[in-house]
């Protein structure tokens, strides 16, 4: 199998992509780009730790049918059967063997899904445990499903990760050839500054090639990086607000006439010895947090997305936090309509 470095994304000033780069791993290329979008309403899609839906949304948005989700937390399945027609399953996805014979009766031509990545964030102990298993139930589920089409998100940092090597080991062995990228959500029609690692596996066909996917991404990234005011218009009433900084020597006041930062899965309010810090675009007794509608918003949920009753405050903070952006996915989405089916 070889391996490709493609093309680097340079975007300039604003391009968070311009060090990034487009991994392929494939056994051959040909075939020119498609429009498949078409064809997109016929590909089944399957959702596994699917969450409130944030990627479920995206795809349906390109008009994938996405048939079947599952996850085992139950405020993600409340909010999620409240948004969508389809069924969702709470299951164990660890129970590997048990969810191949289930999803297998959907007979999925895509799966899709991000499995919890904290054991591989930032936010999180460096260890790979019980989580990054997840990610190697999640690459044994596909193998065992064989669908076509395999997208799976996750923070940059899982790339590095041994059970992310073996997943892709895994991948390989049965036949699927592999693209990979990071991609910054303000870049991909989302209002905020959110890195994501994302891995598209493919059975390959004849007429059509991971390379096309890379050279779409390419084109399609945005040169410019969306602001919350440019996403939100006249919907926000406030200038600037408050995000909750790791540590204090990071700033915590934001302007709407910027991307949003990472959207995390908490939300805390100003604490009395926050002091501000010379990088905040305001002072900080002028402002307040976002709510959990508008974190949703910034996360590109729609309006009429329903985050209650079913959820406590902090479940619903949770879950707008931990979702891809529906835009983003989206984006990741119409990739793969176009140049692959
Ligand atoms: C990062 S979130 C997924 C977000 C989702 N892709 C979205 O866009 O909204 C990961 C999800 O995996 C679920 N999860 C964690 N462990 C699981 C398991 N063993 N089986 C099934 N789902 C699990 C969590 O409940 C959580 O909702």
């Amino acid at each position: 199998m070889a391996q490709n470095q493609v093309k680097t994304h340079g975007k300039g000033a604003n391009g968070a992509q311009s060090k990034e780069q487009i991994h392929l791993s494939f056994g051959h290329q040909r075939g020119p780009r498609k429009d498949g979008c078409q064809r997109a309403g016929q590909a089944r899609v399957v959702d596994l730790f699917a969450g409130a839906g944030g990627l479920s949304l995206g795809f349906e948005r390109v008009g994938f049918p996405v048939i079947a989700a599952y996850d085992c937390w139950r405020p993600a399945i409340d909010c999620y059967r409240l948004n969508f027609e389809h069924a969702v399953h709470k299951f164990d996805l660890l129970n590997v063997n048990e969810a191949i014979d289930h999803i297998s009766g959907y007979k999925p031509d895509i799966i899709i899904g991000g499995p919890p990545c904290q054991d591989f964030s930032s936010a999180g102990k460096r260890r790979e445990g019980k989580n990054a298993d997840l990610t190697s139930a999640f690459a044994s589920i596909v193998v065992g499903c064989n669908p076509k089409i395999v997208v799976m998100e996750n923070v940059p940092r899982a790339r590095a990760s041994g059970t992310f090597r073996n997943a892709h080991r895994k991948l390989a062995q049965h036949g699927y050839d592999s693209f990979q990228t990071v991609l910054d959500a303000s870049l991909c029609g989302a209002p905020q500054i959110r890195k994501r690692f994302f891995h598209v596996a493919w059975k390959p066909d004849s007429g059509r090639s991971l390379h096309d996917l890379a050279e779409y991404f390419c084109a399609a990234l945005s040169t410019k990086r969306l602001t919350v005011r440019d996403y939100m218009e006249d919907e926000l009433d406030i200038e600037h607000y408050y995000r909750h900084p790791r540590n204090y020597s990071r700033r915590g006041v934001f302007s709407i006439d910027e991307p949003s930062p990472t959207i995390r899965g908490v939300n805390r309010p100003v604490p009395p010895n926050y002091r501000g810090h010379p990088l905040d675009t305001a002072p900080v007794a002028s402002v307040r947090p976002l709510t959990t509608y508008e974190r949703s918003r910034i996360q590109t949920f729609p309006k009429s997305w329903k985050w209650k009753p079913h959820s406590a405050k902090t479940d619903s903070e949770q879950l707008v936090g931990n979702a891809v952006p529906a835009e983003m996915g989206r984006f990741v989405a119409q990739g793969v309509a176009q140049t692959l089916l």
